[in-house]
């Protein structure tokens, strides 16, 4: 990944809670894995998957963690750059502490760093049944823009087919 080591944080306090957002580096990996095994309906992806984005021949990607006062990370978003495009390939923020701003926090520390590539745009699909995560994009003000029929095919784990709704988000 282009900028993983760059050092970038923000300091939020969300009600109770303080977290620090900051780039990811390969070390973050396992906790990011936890975490995204943790939460059931992120988007699964095998761990080299997570080893190949901090790769220098990897698509430019930002991928940023979110630390609690005692410097635990509690979530993370990973999202792809593409000409003038963002899309946002996965968030995740520990089970017992969601609801507590740490996703919003997540999409504000995107956002900047988008702005700061000079990106115009985050997009994203989720699945239609992720009612949670549609509630949580609509308050972080994406707007749906349209919807996948069937874009989650059936695998061996997976019984049935899904569509993805879209979400769009212009900066
Ligand atoms: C989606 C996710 C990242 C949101 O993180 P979070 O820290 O819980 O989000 P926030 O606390 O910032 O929530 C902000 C707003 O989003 C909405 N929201 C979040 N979770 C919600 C839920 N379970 N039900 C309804 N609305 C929800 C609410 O409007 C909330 O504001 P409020 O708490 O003041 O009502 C988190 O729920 C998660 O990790 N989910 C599992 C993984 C996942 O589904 N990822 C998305 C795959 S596309």
């Amino acid at each position: 990944m282009k900028a993983a080591n760059e050092p970038s944080s923000a300091s939020v306090s969300a009600g109770k809670h303080t977290f620090s957002a900051r780039l990811a580096t390969p070390a973050d990996i396992p906790t990011i894995l936890a975490i995204e095994r943790a939460a059931g309906s992120a988007a699964h992806w095998p761990e080299n998957t997570y080893y190949e984005v901090f790769t220098p021949e990897a698509p430019a990607r930002i991928a940023i963690v979110l630390q609690d006062q005692s410097h635990s990370i509690q979530g993370f978003v990973i999202a792809r750059l593409t000409s003038g495009e963002c899309e946002l390939e996965n968030i995740a923020v520990t089970p017992n502490l969601q609801r507590r701003g740490a996703g919003t926090n997540l999409i504000q520390s995107l956002i900047a760093a988008v702005r700061e590539r000079g990106a115009l745009s985050i997009h994203l699909e989720v699945r239609d049944s992720n009612s949670a995560a549609r509630a949580f994009y609509e308050k972080c003000g994406f707007a749906n823009t349209g919807r996948r029929p069937k874009y989650y095919s059936g695998s061996e784990e997976e019984e049935e087919q899904e569509d993805a709704m879209l979400y769009s988000l212009f900066l």
